[in-house]
């Protein structure tokens, strides 16, 4: 007997062929964003305890790392640098032969097809492990502005193609980009850590970067995860000032704040898929718990589908390789 009064949505997913026909959302290997830490040092590739399949790498390894990205179909790497020597101001972040500088002209020089994204911040290379620099306390803003841009020029001389300020000082974007424009990189986009949050998440960032702050907490610089309106008002902002890309981090405990960013802001929206919700997965993947394929190829495409267009992801790799089976 058929029954009328009800709708059959089981029709449209009755075959392999017919739920790929009425797919909502792709994942590409275009979308994704490989994160990659570099040491100073000679011959290193050490693993992050915290991160499993996570390495610091020394510049002498460091082209054999972009040649499987390139040869993966990833077309772009953000860099992180851990330098030897830690300083009050971060000296090491704005200087000429800092890692990242170094790592950049090595990888542009070698591998140039890849897009080189900076993030700039100073927490790597302050002793303190904050921001910015601290007076009275606490990070101060406009004095650690000063400092993000000689980081974004200096990264941008050595051969960066995208400037990502994650550092969460107010004004950052405009300071840059003027820094840039004055500098002659009016063509470098800024890709802006606009929302993001202060969250437990990094906890393994931190291990992988060394970047632990020495007292305290990021929470009068980064957001309260108890609020939405504010992350509106940060994207806003970093609009008005010019960010060409808005970051919403972290990713999956925050798939609501990315809607209503890309239902809001006319930019490419980029989730950042961070260090904890990397190694929440791989704990549990190493236990037998759940089949991490399936899972990780889910998460991003949720990310896809709250609106991200692009995902910084430490499971870049890996969800190549699954991508291109
Ligand atoms: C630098 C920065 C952090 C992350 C990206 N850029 C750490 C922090 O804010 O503490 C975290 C990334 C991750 O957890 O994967 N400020």
């Amino acid at each position: 007997m058929q029954d009328s009064n009800f709708k059959r949505h089981r029709r449209l997913r009755n075959s392999t062929a017919m739920r790929a026909l009425v797919r909502e959302t792709q994942l590409s290997t275009d979308d994704l964003i490989y994160p990659i830490f570099v040491v100073e040092g000679d011959n290193i590739k050490k693993e992050v305890s915290s991160m499993p399949g996570v390495f610091q790498v020394s510049l002498d390894n460091l082209t054999s790392e972009m040649h499987e990205l390139v040869q993966l179909g990833i077309r772009s790497v953000l860099l992180f640098g851990v330098p030897k020597q830690k300083d009050e101001q971060g000296s090491q972040a704005y200087c000429e032969t800092g890692i990242v500088q170094q790592a950049l002209r090595k990888i542009k020089q070698e591998v140039p097809e890849l897009i080189t994204v900076a993030d700039t911040c100073l927490c790597e290379y302050t002793s303190h492990g904050h921001c910015g620099v601290i007076e009275d306390g606490d990070v101060n803003n406009d004095a650690s502005l000063q400092l993000m841009v000689e980081t974004a020029v200096s990264q941008a001389k050595a051969g960066a193609d995208i400037i990502a300020p994650s550092n969460m000082m107010d004004g950052f974007v405009a300071s840059i980009r003027k820094g840039l424009d004055e500098a002659g990189y009016s063509n470098i986009p800024i890709m802006s850590y606009a929302v993001k949050y202060a969250s437990s998440f990094y906890g393994p960032f931190r291990d992988a970067a060394e970047s632990t702050p020495q007292f305290g907490d990021r929470k009068t610089y980064q957001m309260d995860p108890a609020n939405r309106l504010e992350a509106l008002r940060e994207a806003e902002s970093d609009m008005e000032e010019g960010a060409d890309f808005l970051i919403v981090k972290p990713a999956l405990a925050y798939l609501d704040i990315m809607r209503e960013v890309k239902d809001r802001f006319n930019a490419p929206l980029v989730a950042y898929n961070v260090s904890g919700e990397y190694s929440m997965v791989k704990a549990a993947a190493q236990n037998g718990w759940i089949n991490e394929k399936e899972l990780v190829l889910e998460k991003l495409t949720s990310m896809k589908r709250a609106g991200a267009d692009l995902i910084v992801t430490y499971f870049a790799k890996d969800a190549a390789k699954w991508l291109n089976e």
